[in-house]
């Protein structure tokens, strides 16, 4: 292996570049390349086929959402708009020491293994296409580009797009917005039609727990955080009760009631879709049947008109550079050491491939540390290296996620912060 090449990472979002500062920490050089003209991933509206929209905020608390050492600012919001998370992550990255290392408008078309072992990539560039080797891959390009579209019968005469194409309000104005799915994207784009669109209803296939941004006043991750660690099945009836007691009864507000336990599915964090329910200027349908003309039917035999239908039914992890026969896949994602290293340590890592219940960038730092601890432990010859990538420890903290796509990547974020920190000891001692 040449390892006097630099470390390959693609993506400079919010993992690319913590990934990039731990590798550089640990003494690796390192190259971002980077298909857009600037850092900050989706939280980018300018990032061509972002699926950020204008009204989007976090849903983790700026308190708990910064990187390990370097806190959100203290004059952000509980909940920061996207302006200010992609703020944050450039300053993240120039305090890191990152940028200098990033290629802008480079994007990588095609990866290969060389048969030495280091990776040979096709990068288009604004001066035509070059080729760069690299002695690891890290590919930190993110999972939210790729829409998941429902394949319904029948035709429809109005516009029908997926939540990825969604901007802003100015998309609803005058129409009869109807959106489909009740992930975090679905529920925000439907509080948006409630205020900007002439009618607005939200199609679900199941009931949720939707959890309110604050409780007591304060941030609920913040709550949450903060309490005693409970074993899960107490935890989740706790939470529960919390949330019937002073957030109130979902079917109250005419959505299904949840089918599964507190946290069993990807957390939804609204505020505003109860508030418009309660105010009666959102409708709620169940899964839709099939389409006719300017009507939708739904399977409790409603049949209604629209002009919109947006699907915000989630996205697919897709590689389109990369030939999908490197991973082994397991619920149409890479099955992965920890969802980050590739078990036979072809040098092949994957950052921010997940999904959790709580913010993302800490466990995003510990993932970069992750990659970089694999390195290094590979240069030192540790010879029980493949035998540790073997372990597929649980990472789900004693909840039984939804059997549905969208929780092919949930991790249980206390229990896969443990199961990292257990990995990381075993790589750095001994
Ligand atoms: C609407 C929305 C709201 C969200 N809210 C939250 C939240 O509240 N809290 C939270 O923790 N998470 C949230 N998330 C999750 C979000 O995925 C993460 O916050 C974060 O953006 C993931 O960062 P990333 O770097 O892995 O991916 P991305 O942000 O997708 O960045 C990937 C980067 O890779 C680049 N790239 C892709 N392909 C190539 C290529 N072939 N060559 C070169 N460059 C390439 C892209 O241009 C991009 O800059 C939200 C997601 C969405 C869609
Ligand atoms: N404000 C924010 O911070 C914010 C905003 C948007 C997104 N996000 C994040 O971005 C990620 C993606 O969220 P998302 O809401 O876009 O997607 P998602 O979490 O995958 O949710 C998709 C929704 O669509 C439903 N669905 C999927 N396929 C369907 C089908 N064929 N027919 C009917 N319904 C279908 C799902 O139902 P099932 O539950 O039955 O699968 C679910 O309700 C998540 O991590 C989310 O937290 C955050």
């Amino acid at each position: 292996m040449p390892e006097e090449l630099p470390v390959g990472v693609v993506g400079a979002g919010p993992s690319g570049v913590t990934v990039a500062a731990s590798l550089r920490r640990a003494g690796y050089p390192v190259e971002v390349l980077e298909r857009h003209s600037a850092i900050g991933g989706i939280w980018d509206l300018d990032n061509p086929g972002t699926p950020m929209y204008e009204t989007a905020h976090y849903i983790s608390s700026r308190t708990l959402s910064g990187y390990p050492g370097f806190p959100m600012p203290s004059d952000y919001p509980d909940y920061p708009r996207h302006d200010q998370i992609l703020a944050y992550v450039r300053s993240y990255a120039d305090h890191a020491g990152v940028t200098p290392f990033v290629r802008f408008g480079h994007e990588v078309v095609k990866a290969e293994r060389r048969p030495a072992g280091d990776w040979q990539l096709a990068v288009r560039t604004p001066d035509g296409e070059r080729e760069r080797r690299y002695r690891a891959l890290v590919l930190a390009t993110g999972h939210q580009w790729e829409p998941r579209l429902p394949d319904w019968p029948g035709s429809f005469d109005g516009e029908l797009y997926h939540a990825k194409f969604y901007r802003g309000p100015h998309q609803l104005r005058g129409k009869r917005v109807l959106v489909v799915g009740a992930g975090n994207s679905g529920v925000d784009i439907a509080s948006d039609a409630a205020r900007d669109a002439r009618a607005a209803t939200i199609s679900l296939r199941r009931g949720y727990w939707i959890i309110p941004k604050h409780l007591f006043g304060r941030p609920v991750d913040v709550i949450a955080h903060g309490g005693p660690h409970l074993p899960k099945r107490l935890e989740q009836a706790v939470f529960a009760f919390l949330l019937r007691t002073f957030a109130g009864d979902p079917s109250r507000f005419g959505l299904p009631a949840p089918d599964h336990r507190v946290l069993d599915s990807h957390p939804i964090v609204n505020s505003t879709l109860v508030h418009h329910l309660a105010h009666g200027d959102v409708d709620v349908a169940p899964d839709v049947r099939a389409l006719d003309g300017e009507y939708v039917e739904f399977i409790d035999g409603r049949r209604s008109p629209f002009d919109t239908i947006i699907a915000a039914t989630g996205y697919r992890v897709h590689f389109p550079f990369l030939d999908p026969g490197l991973f082994r896949w397991h619920q149409h994602v890479p099955d992965l050491w920890l969802r980050v290293v590739d078990p036979e340590l072809s040098g092949l890592f994957v950052v921010g491939m997940f999904e959790t219940n709580a913010a993302a960038a800490p466990l995003l730092a510990r993932q970069g540390e992750l990659v970089a601890a694999v390195l290094r432990a590979q240069d030192t010859g540790r010879s029980d290296l493949k035998s540790l990538v073997r372990a597929r420890p649980r990472l789900s903290g004693g909840l039984h996620y939804l059997n549905t796509d969208r929780h092919a990547l949930a991790v249980e974020a206390r229990a896969y912060e443990k199961e990292v920190s257990r990995a990381l000891h075993a790589l750095t001692s001994g």
